[in-house]
């Protein structure tokens, strides 16, 4: 038998994806810095609405616990972006961000909205898409993911029309109200894997 390439001990060659600005026709996503620091993002956190399909909404935030969370995004690799909207008027509305398995190309997307004048226009799907483009090419992953509670009609929506497909469910993996809901998960692949 001849020699293996690699010892057993070697380890995989792995590279995180540096974010960079993504442009779409009403939208910069932009990695995440100081100047998206402020009392709305800390707020959007705090509003029920936004958070009503979201493990945040179990617990009061503040901006030390948001930075907190950035710090740990940025110091394990993962890609965060702000998502801004060309609208003055609107700016940064939410944020869109990537939990990276590096080791096996995946990256597990979550976004979150959280200025409610800007739901329902489209900007959900336009952000999604455009990360999950992004970390299947200038990323170099293998497969995108997501997953939402089977409630959050939006997302479930987002995550189809983004060209995913189904990809497990977990039965009855919250609690919404009192009621235990599925976690449901979707995902896409890049195009010679698919
Ligand atoms: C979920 C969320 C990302 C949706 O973003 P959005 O910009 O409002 O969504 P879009 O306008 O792109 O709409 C996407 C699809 O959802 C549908 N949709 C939007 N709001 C909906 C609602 N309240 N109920 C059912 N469907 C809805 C739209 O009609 C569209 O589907 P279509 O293409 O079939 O018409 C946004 O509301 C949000 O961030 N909410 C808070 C955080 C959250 O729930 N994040 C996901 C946790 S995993």
């Amino acid at each position: 038998m001849g020699r293996h390439k690699f010892s057993l001990g070697s380890r995989p060659r792995v590279r995180m994806p540096t974010p960079e600005v993504i442009e779409t026709s009403r939208l910069r996503l932009v990695p995440f810095d100081e100047r998206h620091f402020t009392a709305r993002y800390v707020g959007w956190l705090n509003d029920p609405a936004v958070v009503r399909f979201n493990e945040q909404r179990h617990r009061r935030h503040d901006l030390s616990g948001c930075r907190e969370w950035v710090e740990a995004m940025r110091a394990g690799g993962h890609p965060l972006w702000a998502i801004e909207t060309n609208d003055p008027a609107l700016g940064h509305v939410g944020n869109i961000a990537a939990y990276v398995d590096p080791a096996n190309r995946v990256a597990d997307v979550t976004i979150l909205i959280g200025e409610r004048s800007a739901w329902g226009h489209g900007i959900g799907v336009e952000a999604w898409q455009a990360v999950c483009d992004w970390l299947l090419a200038r990323g170099r992953m293998r497969k995108v993911s997501g997953g939402t509670m089977a409630a959050n009609r939006a997302m479930v929506r987002i995550m189809e029309r983004a060209g995913m497909h189904p990809d497990g469910i977990r039965t009855g993996q919250f609690l919404l109200d009192g009621q235990a809901v599925d976690l449901v998960h979707y995902a896409r692949f890049a195009p010679a894997l698919a």
